[in-house]
């Protein structure tokens, strides 16, 4: 249930950090489903510099070279600037400014209490990360998000909670900061503007909410104020932020959008990840990656061709889930399970599908890297127009910060 501003239509904001190439696991995981949201919603992508400083901020050299070419990536498998905004966090400066002046007013225990916080800080204990800008992490991304006044964050299991203390932190913000000196009585003379009939369902639907909780009735009544075309859109924001009891609604609860866990495993079963050495990169030359799935495990109970197999202890059987029919994966079980087939001939249709897959990926890609002016290009231009929609907010929130005078 996000409380976006009326009029505006959902808005669609992620971050990567800057990995460097990219591999299947992100072509599945994360990037098929930016494809089908650049198709539907008004969208924004950017990469998180910032973010990979905050645990590797030992490695400086490393992110430029990685920026390039994982948005050469996102490119490549189709990301469409007609359709996305591309931009770089740290070429938009009023995400700095948005965190120090959201961290005034965020609590130290809602960032010490995010799971991650802990997580990381014991999965990269090579690492000392017991630093400012660290615990910071999960502010840093609400303001990348409130930024832009998001109402879908798309994100993995692991980002959710991050999600979850961006809603937090706007409503805290919008309570201390929305509320003007008469504010009640604004909204009570906003009411009046609706008209009769709309006023009295207004009030009795902001009751059902405030008194009972009732959630239906707050989503009856914001649908009945995107109904309202004539009133002003403070006085819209107003009646907004009046029905949650508080005040204008500056910054807007964003919902986390879960991205489904991938089905696409890594080359020894585990998920892909570089750390474990198992991926497939998207750029990988041919015969390398036909090499890599010829020498994939399979079920160690095929010590000789002779030997049955069962395709579920093989992390073959995974990519053919994500990369075979029916019928073919009838084959499978049948000649596993009979010994009729071999492990090779077993790979080979998946072989023939992940190229076939990764061709024009990675022709796109060649051609992109060619033309580095023309990726470059496509950034800037997608920082301009994100600058602009940051810098309208911030002029808001500066305003309600009492930073307003010049
Ligand atoms: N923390 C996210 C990750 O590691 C990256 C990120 C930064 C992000 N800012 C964001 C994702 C804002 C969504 C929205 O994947
Ligand atoms: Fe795995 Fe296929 Fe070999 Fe069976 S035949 S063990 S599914 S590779």
């Amino acid at each position: 249930m996000s409380s976006i501003l009326p009029g505006q239509p959902q808005r669609v904001l992620s971050g990567m950090r800057p990995t460097g190439r990219l591999h299947l696991g992100h072509y599945h995981g994360v990037l098929k489903n930016w494809l089908r949201l650049q198709a539907e919603y008004e969208c924004l992508f950017f990469v998180a510099d910032w973010h990979a400083l905050t645990t590797h901020y030992d490695e400086p050299h490393v992110i430029e070279e990685n920026v390039w070419d994982m948005v050469t990536d996102w490119l490549a498998v189709g990301v469409d600037p007609a359709n996305a905004i591309l931009f770089i966090q740290s070429h938009i400066p009023q995400h700095a400014e948005l965190h120090v002046l959201l961290s005034m007013i965020t609590p130290l225990s809602w960032l010490e209490r995010v799971p991650t916080y802990k997580d990381q800080q014991i999965k990269l204990k090579d690492k000392d990360l017991s630093t400012y800008g660290f615990l910071g992490y999960p502010l840093l991304q609400s303001a990348d998000i409130l930024i832009y006044r998001a109402g879908l964050v798309p994100v993995g299991e692991d980002q959710v909670a991050h999600v979850e203390v961006t809603r937090e932190i706007a409503r805290r913000f919008n309570y201390l900061y929305g509320r003007e000196p008469d504010y009640e009585n604004m909204a009570e003379s906003a009411i009046g503007k609706l008209g009769k009939k709309a006023a009295k369902l207004y009030r009795e639907l902001r009751t059902a909410y405030l008194e009972r909780g009732d959630g239906g009735a707050l989503e009856t009544a914001r649908a009945l104020l995107d109904k309202q075309k004539s009133i002003t859109l403070g006085d819209r924001e107003r009646l907004f932020g009046y029905l949650e009891g508080g005040g204008r609604v500056i910054l807007s609860q964003p919902d986390a959008l879960l991205t489904a866990a991938s089905k696409m495993p890594g080359l020894d079963g585990q998920k892909m990840s570089k750390s474990y050495g198992n991926v497939i990169g998207l750029r990988e030359a041919p015969e390398e990656v036909a090499r890599k799935i010829r020498t994939m495990p399979t079920d160690p109970a095929r010590v000789h061709r002779t030997d049955p197999g069962d395709p579920d202890k093989c992390p073959v059987w995974q990519f053919h889930l994500v990369y075979s029919g029916d019928a073919v994966r009838e084959w499978v079980q049948q000649g596993c399970r009979s010994a009729s087939i071999g492990c090779l001939e077993c790979k080979q249709p998946v072989i023939d599908a992940v190229l076939a897959e990764l061709r024009p990926i990675r022709e796109r890609a060649a051609a992109l890297a060619e033309d580095p002016t023309l990726v470059k290009n496509i950034v800037s231009d997608g920082c301009r127009k994100a600058r602009d929609i940051a810098e309208d907010t911030m002029v808001d929130v500066r305003r309600s910060m009492g930073l307003g005078y010049s």
